[in-house]
C-alpha cells in the first residue's frame, strides 16, 4: 500500500474527524458516567448519560452516511472473510479488522443498551430517568438490572479492547493510537477522501430534537396529593 504524506493524508483521512472527537469523547465520558453514580451525583449523572446516547446514535448514523472507513460496511463482513482473517490472509480494509470490526459494533450496542436502560432506572430515592414512569413495575427492575450487568460487560470489553489495540500497536508495531488520534499515520491511511463534516449536524439535530420529544411525552410521577 503506498503512504501518502501531508494534504493527501488530511483529504484522506482513515478516521474522520466525527470519528475522532466520538472516539475521544467516549473516553472521556465513560469514566465520568462511573464516577458520578458511584457518588449518586445523578444531576451530572443524567446528562453524561444523554450525551453518551446522543453519541452513540449519531456515531450508528455516522456509520451509514460517514467517511468510508467509518461504515459499518467498511468493516462488518461475514464468517469467511473472520476465518481468512484469522488465518492469516490479512484484512481488505486499513479500517477495523474483521474482528475489530465485530467488536467495535458489540461495544457499540451494549452502550446504547446501558444509556437507554438508563433512561428507565431510579435510584429510588430522588432521581429517575425521563421515562421511568412509562414503564410498568417488571420493566423497571429488569432495565435496573440490564443497567448494572451492562456495564460490568462493557468494562470487560473495554479492557479487551486497550489489550488489543496496545498488543497490535506494540507487538504488531501498527500506529493504530497516532491514527485515532490525528487521522491517518504511516501505513494507516484512507482510499477514499472523507466526507464533510458538516453532514453531521443534521445528524445531531435530528438525535437531540428526537430524544428531547420522546422525553417530553413521558409521564412524571403521580401525586396521590395527600
Ligand atoms: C472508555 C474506553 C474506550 C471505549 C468505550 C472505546 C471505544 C472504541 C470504539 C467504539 C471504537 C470504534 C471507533 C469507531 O469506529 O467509531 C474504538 C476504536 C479504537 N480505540 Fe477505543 N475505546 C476506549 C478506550 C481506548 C483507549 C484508552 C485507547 C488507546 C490506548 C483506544 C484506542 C482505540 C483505537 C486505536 C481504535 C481504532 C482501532 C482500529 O484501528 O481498528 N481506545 N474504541
Ligand atoms: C452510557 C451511559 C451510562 C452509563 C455508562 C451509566 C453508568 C451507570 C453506572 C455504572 C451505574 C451504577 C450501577 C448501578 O447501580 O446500576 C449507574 C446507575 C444509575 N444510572 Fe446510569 N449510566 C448511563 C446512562 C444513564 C442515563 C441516561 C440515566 C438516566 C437519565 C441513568 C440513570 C441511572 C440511575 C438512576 C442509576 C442508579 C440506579 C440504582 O441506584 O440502582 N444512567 N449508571
Amino acid at each position: 500500500m503506498t503512504s501518502l504524506s501531508g494534504k493527501g493524508a488530511r483529504r484522506r483521512p482513515l478516521w474522520d474527524i466525527p470519528t475522532r472527537v466520538f472516539h475521544w469523547t467516549l473516553v472521556c465520558l465513560l469514566p465520568l458516567a462511573w464516577w458520578s453514580a458511584d457518588q449518586q451525583r445523578f444531576e451530572v449523572h443524567q446528562w453524561v448519560g444523554y450525551t453518551l446516547l446522543v453519541l452513540v446514535l449519531s456515531r450508528v448514523l455516522w456509520g451509514i452516511v460517514g467517511s468510508r472507513h467509518s461504515r459499518f460496511a467498511d468493516f462488518l463482513v461475514g464468517p469467511a472473510a473472520i476465518t481468512r482473517y484469522v488465518q492469516g490472509g490479512g484484512a481488505r480494509s486499513p479500517g477495523h479488522n474483521p474482528l475489530g470490526g465485530w467488536s467495535v459494533t458489540l461495544l457499540l450496542t451494549l452502550l446504547l443498551a446501558q444509556a437507554v436502560s438508563g433512561l428507565f432506572n431510579s435510584d429510588d430515592i430522588l432521581f429517575s430517568g425521563p421515562l421511568y414512569y412509562w414503564a410498568t413495575s417488571d420493566i423497571q427492575d429488569a432495565m435496573g438490572v440490564v443497567h448494572e450487568v451492562v456495564f460490568n460487560t462493557l468494562l470487560a470489553l473495554v479492557s479487551l479492547h486497550v489489550i488489543a489495540v496496545c498488543y497490535y500497536q506494540l507487538h504488531r508495531r501498527e500506529k493504530l493510537i497516532q491514527a485515532m488520534i490525528k487521522g491517518s499515520a504511516q501505513g494507516k491511511e484512507g482510499l477514499a477522501p472523507a466526507v464533510s463534516t458538516w453532514r453531521l449536524v443534521p445528524i445531531l439535530l435530528l438525535v437531540s430534537c428526537g430524544l428531547w420529544l420522546l422525553f417530553a411525552q413521558a409521564p412524571g410521577p403521580v401525586y396521590l396529593g395527600f
